[in-house]
């Protein structure tokens, strides 16, 4: 049996509205709950006045303040887009002069390429999309004498309209025979430097009755439009503006709508709006379009059901629907430099996708992912760097290491080529290594310092201009190590031997700021942070003299760990969870941890003692590192428990900001049962969740099948396996199995002592036992004299828990958030004026 690819978007943090929540901070997904297309450039959907309205409409009963047309999905920083909003009004409810009254009437129900949401005036408001146009259809209420509708051509989510004086015209539209209004605001991106412009064309294929165009510049002023005139205007950046629209009903009270966006014009934004909705009233045809897009998109994977429950399933189509909605494909509308590369925006931030996103796309959308890859590479080449963050056109924030390099060689070691200029590639990735910027937004920071020290000394300034936050310097670190492997890769792939060994080396100085003295929980060896005089640096870390591994963890101090100047020297994840992190090199890690046995039963605590922080991305991989010791029946239960707790098809099933879709990522990766070691060739198996799991490969037209025979809550563990008729006892898999096509077969069974998967060459590939095609690596442990494999004389007691404090479980990405927004102001002071006039 085949299931039902379409199901409707996962509601977690999304819909259900339920009248007055209590706890909204519950809805923290800040998942986009609108119509969009697969990538789309255009997100249409209602915003609520609420604290979380990152990515709009939010669950929480707050009022709807308008319906918008740009949104972005799961983020955790400022609130941004929310363009251009509009409301259909009527002089009932909600019109009595107080917009904070016109909420819902309902629950609103949403599917892909479709949001409706009954508004409390009595207007029920319809939305789909194309790529760069949304189209609205608002059925009035019976007896409506006039169906008023209102357009602010200033706002967005965040208040942020100010920088650059804007435009509006509001002209009649012969093609239609009705009414366009087109204009031009700017507005500040959402973790972002600079400001951006976007563009509009709406049209109503109706003449207004009466229509009157307000602005607050020099105070509240109006002016009456004539229907068959031009009104051409320029809104001074000081004010606010908008349109008000009055239409007869006619006999159907439909009013539709089409609003066209460009980043470019609003020539653009008209032609778009012409060529991808032709026919205003053909609001089913564009939605079946819609519909049919998402299943071409969703269809790359295909799973047999049988015996997986609904619940189940919805999780697993909500959370592959999330990861495609973001980033944006915005070819042919990028006006800031001329190229006949791919243009791609909304990369919120790479440091959360890279992980488990783009190498989604790798196995699933490989054509999208090699324009990605491209449209990437070309930021280089016009903006100087690859992003780490990129949205509206902007520079955003860098939240760790410089993570496009991480992103880059996962597809190319995956064989994505289509067009890619993987020479300009190596380029830019060698650029972060070596060349320093402003590593607030681009590259990497301390570059000079590293090398001379062989890591970042706490609080290092090695470089004035540089003029990122001299922070984070135990995850940077780390990152970086991990990036400066993947620049080999790549080298290892364009046969640049002596730049292979080069950065194969630096990808062991991570060891630089391993203590093997440091002593937490009964275990011992942590990263961390150091001063460049080589002494171990305690500030903030520290109790009664001892490191404290577990600050920026759940447990202690997790909500002070971010970028800027105030974060510490971790991102987001604790040095207990950043002490797991070197994913080429585990058996080094594993060894100078004190073994496979003391590796476990430290993985084993560091969940049970709430060190682990699944609601943030570096919290993914660990939950699969029990392979690395040959202990992958303990990875089938941890993953399950990780799902079990932190995810279900409700409004707060997400552990976290979805952070374009990463969060629901793990989900996908978790039920087809392998997991990618992101910007290598490994995948870590572990059981699926389905029966029989189909993935074509777009490509090259592979087809790989994973067939779970006997599979049953209780037949989760694998007992053995074969790969292609043969025998396989692997816990990993190579990406050829993708590339190629083949079909693995696992025996799925009750018992968790099975022999599968456990041996010594069953576990996946390290740099120091000469994986990765590295003859002269060695573990750098040894290159120091620490060949330990019996750890370093500690207890190793799981049971010696520490008094940590209360567990405070909040999940939020809070990235140098911007609370300070004011939701759509404009459009309650415009009512209340309008209806006093
Ligand atoms: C609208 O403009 C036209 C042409 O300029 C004019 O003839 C007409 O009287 C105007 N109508 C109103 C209601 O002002
Ligand atoms: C991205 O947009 C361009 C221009 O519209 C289009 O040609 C291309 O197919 C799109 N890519 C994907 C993966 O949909
Ligand atoms: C690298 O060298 C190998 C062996 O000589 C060759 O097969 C391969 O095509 C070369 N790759 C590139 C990218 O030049
Ligand atoms: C090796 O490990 C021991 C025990 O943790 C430590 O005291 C010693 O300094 C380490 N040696 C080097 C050279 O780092
Ligand atoms: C959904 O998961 C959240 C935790 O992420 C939990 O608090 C909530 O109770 C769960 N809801 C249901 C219906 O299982
Ligand atoms: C670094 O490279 C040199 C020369 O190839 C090699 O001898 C050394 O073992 C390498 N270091 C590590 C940590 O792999």
């Amino acid at each position: 049996m085949k299931a039902r690819r379409v199901l409707g978007i996962l509601l977690s943090s999304g819909l259900l509205a339920t009248a007055q929540e209590s706890d909204p901070a519950r809805f923290r997904g800040h998942v986009f709950p609108g119509a969009t297309l697969p990538w789309g450039s255009v997100k249409a959907g209602a915003d609520s006045k609420s604290n979380d309205n990152q990515a709009g409409f939010v669950s929480d009963g707050t009022p709807i303040v308008g319906l918008s047309s740009m949104h972005d999905d799961g983020t955790g920083g400022g609130k941004s887009l929310g363009n251009f909003p509009f409301l259909p009004l009527t002089s009932k409810n909600c019109a009595q002069n107080d917009l904070t009254k016109c909420t819902t009437t309902a629950i609103p129900t949403a599917s892909p390429g479709y949001f409706a949401i009954p508004l409390k005036n009595g207007v029920n408001a319809e939305v789909t999309v194309t790529q760069h146009t949304s189209l609205h259809r608002f059925t009035y209420e019976p007896g409506t004498e006039q169906m008023l509708f209102l357009i602010d051509v200033t706002g967005d989510l965040g208040g942020s309209w100010h920088l650059e004086d804007g435009h509006v015209t509001v002209s009649p539209n012969p093609k239609t025979k009705g009414t366009r209004v087109t204009g031009m605001s700017a507005f500040i991106p959402s973790f972002g430097q600079s400001y951006y412009k976007l563009y509009f064309c709406f049209d109503a294929p109706d003449t207004f009755v009466q229509a009157k165009y307000y602005e607050t510049s020099g105070g509240m002023k109006y002016t009456d439009l004539n229907s068959t005139g031009t009104f051409d205007h320029v809104i001074q950046r000081s004010g606010m503006a908008g349109v008000l629209m009055g239409f007869a009903p006619g006999s159907s009270r439909i009013l539709s709508a089409r609003m066209g966006i460009s980043w470019t014009s609003t020539d653009r934004a008209c032609a778009y709006a012409e060529e991808e909705v032709p026919d205003i009233f053909a609001f089913d045809t564009v939605h079946a379009a819609a519909r049919a897009k998402w299943n071409e998109v969703l269809g790359t994977v295909e799973v047999d059901a049988t015996g997986v429950s609904a619940s189940t399933q919805e999780l697993f189509w909500s959370s592959l629907y999330r990861t495609y909605i973001a980033p944006t494909n915005i070819t042919g509308d990028n006006p800031l430099w001329e190229s006949t590369e791919p243009y791609w925006d909304s990369f919120y931030c790479i440091w959360d996708t890279f992980r488990v996103v783009h190498p989604l796309y790798a196995i699933t959308a490989p054509i999208a992912q090699a324009e990605i890859i491209r449209a990437l590479i070309d930021i280089y080449r016009h903006a100087g760097w690859l992003p780490d963050c990129r949205m509206s056109l902007d520079k955003g924030f860098t939240q760790g290491g410089s993570n496009a390099d991480s992103l880059l060689a996962d597809s190319y070691i995956k064989g994505i080529k289509a067009g890619i200029d993987w020479e300009d590639g190596f380029k830019a990735m060698v650029k972060d290594a070596t060349v320093m910027g402003d590593f607030e937004v681009e590259g990497r920071g301390n570059i000079n310092s590293r090398e001379k020290y062989g890591y970042i000394p706490v609080h290092d300034n090695d470089h004035p201009q540089s003029a990122g936050a001299n922070t984070r310097s135990g995850s940077r670190l780390l990152e970086y190590v991990y990036n400066d492997f993947d620049i080999a890769l790549v080298a290892q792939g364009l046969n640049k031997t002596a730049e292979m060994y080069h950065y194969f080396n630096k990808s062991a100085d991570w060891y630089n700021i391993w203590n093997p003295d440091a002593e937490h929980s009964g275990f011992g060896g942590f990263i961390q942070p150091r001063r460049a005089d080589g002494s171990w640096y305690y500030e903030g870390y520290e109790r009664d003299g001892n490191y404290r591994p577990d600050h920026c963890s759940p447990v202690f101090g997790h909500d002070s760990c971010y970028g800027g100047y105030g974060g510490g020297e971790f991102y987001e994840a604790s040095s207990w969870e950043y002490s797991f992190y070197v994913p080429h090199d585990m058996a080094t890690l594993v060894d100078i941890m004190g073994g496979p046995k003391t590796f476990s039963a430290r993985l084993d605590h560091f969940f049970e003692a709430g060190f682990h922080d699944l609601g943030d991305e570096p919290g993914f991989l660990p939950t699969y590192l029990y392979n690395y010791v040959g202990e992958p029946a303990k990875t089938v239960d941890r993953v399950d428990s990780m799902i079990s707790l932190y995810y279900n098809t409700s409004v707060d099933g997400l552990p976290g900001n979805d952070d374009s879709g990463s969060m629901g990522a793990y989900v996908v990766w978790s039920h087809l049962g392998f997991y990618p070691v992101a910007g290598q060739d490994t995948y870590l198996l572990n059981r699926p969740y389905f029966p029989k799991i189909t993935i074509r490969n777009q490509d090259t037209g592979a087809v790989s099948i994973v067939i779970a025979s006997g599979l049953s809550e209780r037949n989760k563990y694998i007992q053995s396996a074969t790969l292609n008729g043969k025998p396989y006892t692997k816990n990993w898999l190579s990406h050829d199995f993708f590339r190629y096509g083949g079909t693995l077969k696992l025996v799925m069974g009750s018992s968790k002592k099975s022999s599968w998967g456990t041996g010594k060459d069953d576990i996946p590939m390290s740099l120091s036992t000469k994986g990765f095609g590295c003859d002269t690596c060695v573990s750098p442990a040894k290159l120091h004299g620490n060949e330990t494999s019996t750890g370093s004389g500690l207890s190793n007691s799981p049971s010696q828990v520490p008094d940590t404090g209360a567990v405070v479980h909040d999940g939020a990405n809070t990235v140098q958030e911007d609370a300070s927004s004011k939701p759509n102001g404009f459009f309650s002071y415009l009512i209340f004026l309008l209806l006093a006039d």
